[in-house]
């Protein structure tokens, strides 16, 4: 108990000293999109919220494209009727959070266009794919394609959905429709699935099992003594008992 209490004073100071750190480097803003894809055709619309900003009416948001500044000081940035010069990297910071990772818009010219919330993923998690037509025009006969095979076929258009992805379903993706008669293809995309999950979890568990076994080793080991030495005590204990009859009937 003293020890413990001797370690108490440098343990508050270690504390005290994290927490003035914390203080001295904010935390990041994070740029998301709504809706969430990164890559446009030209007259969509999205809208950069600058997380980080509170509250949203400070008028503290700063934005940066390309590294130089907007003069939007409100915590969304609004991009109506994209045009490829919108394309490149966005990010904001505030007054109590610092400049945030860059988002990479990418603003296309054409008629259809691939989209996905992310392009590198983990395994299990889902791939959603979505053919973008330019101002949301109609289109039919749309196909998915993976390595240049067919993935999937609907007569109107319907997103690709895997619900869990595997590191087989990396690849370079496009999408191919009839919008009008015409027959269009749109560029290719590469997704990444990563297969961290398995390396990830199986040494963790393995050190674990490990560790289970020991402690049940040591535990039946201290066990298996304590019960030896209780029992050699215990004999002798009554051995000594026996003796001290054995005496008291002697003497008298
Ligand atoms: C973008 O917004 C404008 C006006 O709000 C709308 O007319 C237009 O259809 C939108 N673009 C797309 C591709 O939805
Ligand atoms: C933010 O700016 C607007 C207009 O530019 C102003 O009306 C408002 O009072 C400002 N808010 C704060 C908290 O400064
Ligand atoms: C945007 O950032 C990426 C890396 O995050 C970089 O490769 C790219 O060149 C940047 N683009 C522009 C236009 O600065
Ligand atoms: C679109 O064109 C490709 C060849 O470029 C062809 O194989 C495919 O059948 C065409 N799709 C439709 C629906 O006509
Ligand atoms: C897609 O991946 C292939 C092979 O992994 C690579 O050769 C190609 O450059 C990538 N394409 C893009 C656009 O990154």
């Amino acid at each position: 108990m003293p020890s413990m209490c001797r370690l108490l004073p440098p343990v508050a100071l270690l504390l005290l000293t994290s927490a003035g750190t914390r203080a001295a480097d904010l935390p990041k803003a994070v740029v998301s999109l709504d809706p969430e894809w990164d890559r446009l055709l030209e007259k969509d619309n999205v809208t950069l919220q600058c997380q980080g900003a509170y509250p949203k009416e400070d008028n503290s948001t700063r934005w940066f494209h390309n590294g130089k500044p907007l003069s939007d000081q409100s915590s969304t940035y609004v991009i109506k009727d994209a045009r490829v010069k919108d394309s490149g990297n966005y990010s904001c910071h505030t007054a109590s959070f610092a400049l945030s990772d860059p988002v990479q818009l990418k603003v296309h010219a054409g008629w259809l266009l691939l989209q996905a919330a992310r392009w590198v993923l983990q395994e299990g998690e889902p791939l959603q794919l979505r053919c973008h037509s330019w101002k949301n025009t109609r289109v039919q006969k749309v196909q998915y394609f993976r390595n240049g095979r067919g993935q999937q076929f609907s007569h109107k258009n319907s997103e690709f959905h895997i619900r869990h992805a595997k590191r087989a379903h990396s690849g370079s993706y496009f999408c191919r429709a009839i919008i009008g008669k015409q027959n269009v293809s749109s560029e290719a995309v590469n997704v990444t699935v990563q297969g961290s999950a398995v390396p990830a979890i199986s040494p963790f568990f393995l050190l674990w099992q490990i560790a289970f076994c020991l402690v049940m080793g040591f535990l039946f080991a201290v066990d298996t003594g304590l019960y030896f030495s209780a029992q050699r005590q215990l004999r002798s204990s009554l051995r000594k008992n026996i003796n001290n009859k054995v005496t008291w009937s002697k003497s008298p």
